[in-house]
């Protein structure tokens, strides 16, 4: 028999991923460099489909039909490599090699152009929706050449998730790193999500006084509208969790620092490189290592500043509503920031990205799935060439609308002394676009003064210099 499609890394996801395509009646050849792993997968889960349990490299890629998919599902960094200079000699031209972990897109630039020259097709594929999602439909980000994807997409489209409206949440995103690049953006759009849901719930707590068990009831209301999303659901879930160890809430017994692996850090990095302001996703990184800074912390521990005190019942029940206002405001801009990024980034690369089939493979299956991301593809399917969400008419409008809460959110959190980065960065980025006039003339003046390094003025062509140490005379450089 020969395979449709290898797995070989089988780990939770990989083996997941390797008996979705089964169930979905693909033939699957399976390896992993430890055999015990690929003898465990068949022995498990055999019966839910067709397996080649595959010992060798020359076994596995002997068991595929040509031109071979090969989905490596490993570590991303140094394992990659490795497994693709085992894999590749064994290859021929036309055969396709899918990478599913979570590549940084520039190695994935660098890995295609590669194998490109030997003829064969690498694939970074961004995969999103954990263990879960890997087994019962993922959001899947294929980058790589068009003819990879005519020859993939259609059992790609078989396993991924499916929005509402029944469409496959898996598209050709692009050339190259595409796919990983959108992965990567993905994830930082995730930061900013748990951020921003993270600081309402501390809001609800300090200042509303609310206990974990009634903000669960308060996230579990919010899921029934506008901010229906898969992070809301789970915050209720984990918000409503008992230790059972100690009978207090889960998130009381958890330590409070937040770790990363990497893709949100990427994010912002990248948006660095190419001037896109991406603030409140940067927030929610930075949130994650000032949690992480334990010692910095325990030193800081007696620094003076107000101690919230809990607002009335009543009181905390507007204030709850307020908070809806302020994270869904918020949430606005994060994903503004994350589309103009990709938005960038296919300009910078040249990939020719479709942001509205990014919005619309979001809706299922990854981890930011929500509501609003149908909202999002609307908003390009009315205009493909929106320069920014915040140039959508509705956007505009329920931003507009939701921002004196906003405003009052935050000043509660500034006088109680509650951090809430993520809201008041994207309250800054609001503000900042909205401005008439930004200090930004002031920073030119300055620049020019020590360094001479000019400006352009408001109500003439060409460029500038005052001349600062001499008459202040202005010459045109
Ligand atoms: C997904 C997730 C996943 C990511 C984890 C952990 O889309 O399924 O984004 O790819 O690895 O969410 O990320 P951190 O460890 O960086 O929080």
């Amino acid at each position: 028999t020969s395979a449709q499609i290898g797995v070989t890394g089988l780990a939770v996801m990989g083996r997941n991923l390797a008996r979705n395509f089964a169930r979905n009646g693909y033939t699957v050849a399976v390896h992993n460099r430890t055999v015990a792993r690929t003898r465990e997968l068949v022995e498990r889960f055999g019966d839910e489909g067709d397996f080649v349990a595959a010992e060798t490299a020359e076994e596995f890629v002997a068991a595929l039909e040509r031109p071979r998919r090969l989905v490596i599902m490993v570590k991303a960094g140094d394992p990659t490599d490795a497994v693709i200079k085992e894999f590749a000699p064994l290859l021929e031209p036309g055969d396709m090699i899918i990478d599913g972990g979570n590549a940084h897109f520039a190695d994935t630039r660098r890995r295609e152009r590669e194998l490109r020259e030997q003829g064969i097709h690498f694939v970074g594929t961004g995969i999103s929706g954990g263990e879960e999602g890997a087994l019962h439909g993922p959001s899947i980000m294929p980058g790589g050449s068009k003819e990879s994807y005519a020859s993939l997409g259609p059992m790609l489209e078989k396993i991924s998730a499916k929005a509402k409206d029944g469409s496959p949440c898996v598209t050709h995103v692009g050339p190259d790193g595409a796919g990983h690049f959108v992965k990567m953006v993905h994830n930082g759009i995730e930061y900013a999500d748990m951020q921003l849901i993270g600081e309402a719930y501390q809001l609800l707590r300090d200042v509303a006084g609310y206990s974990p068990a009634q903000i669960a009831d308060i996230f579990r209301t919010w899921n029934t509208g506008r901010l229906d999303s898969y992070l809301i659901e789970i915050t209720a879930e984990v918000l409503s969790h008992v230790d059972a160890a100690t009978g207090e809430p889960f998130v009381d017994v958890v330590t409070d620092q937040a770790e990363q692996k990497g893709t949100g850090r990427w994010t912002v990095q990248i948006a660095l490189d190419l001037g896109v302001p991406v603030s409140g996703i940067a927030e929610a990184v930075f949130a994650r290592s000032l949690s992480g800074h334990a010692a910095l912390r325990e030193a800081s521990r007696h620094l003076a500043g107000p101690r919230p005190s809990p607002l009335g019942e009543q009181e905390a029940a507007a204030f709850a509503d307020r908070v809806e206002q302020a994270l869904y405001a918020s949430k606005i801009v994060s994903y503004t920031q994350g589309f103009h990024e990709i938005a960038a980034g296919s300009e910078e690369y040249g990939w020719g990205i479709d942001q509205g089939a990014v919005s619309a493979i979001w809706r299922a299956g990854c981890i930011i799935r929500a509501a609003f991301l149908d909202r999002i593809r609307a908003a390009y399917a009315g205009r493909p060439d929106l320069p920014s969400l915040l140039s959508d008419e509705t956007f505009a409008r329920e931003i507009e609308a939701a921002q004196d809460d906003w405003r009052e959110v935050l000043a509660a959190a500034v006088r109680q002394g509650v951090p809430t980065p993520g809201f008041a960065a994207a309250l800054a980025y609001y503000d900042g676009l909205r401005a008439p006039r930004l200090p930004a003339a002031l920073t030119q003046g300055q620049r020019d003064f020590f360094g001479a390094h000019t400006y352009r003025r408001v109500d003439r062509e060409g460029t500038f210099h005052t001349l600062w140490g001499g008459d202040r005379s202005e010459v045109q450089a």
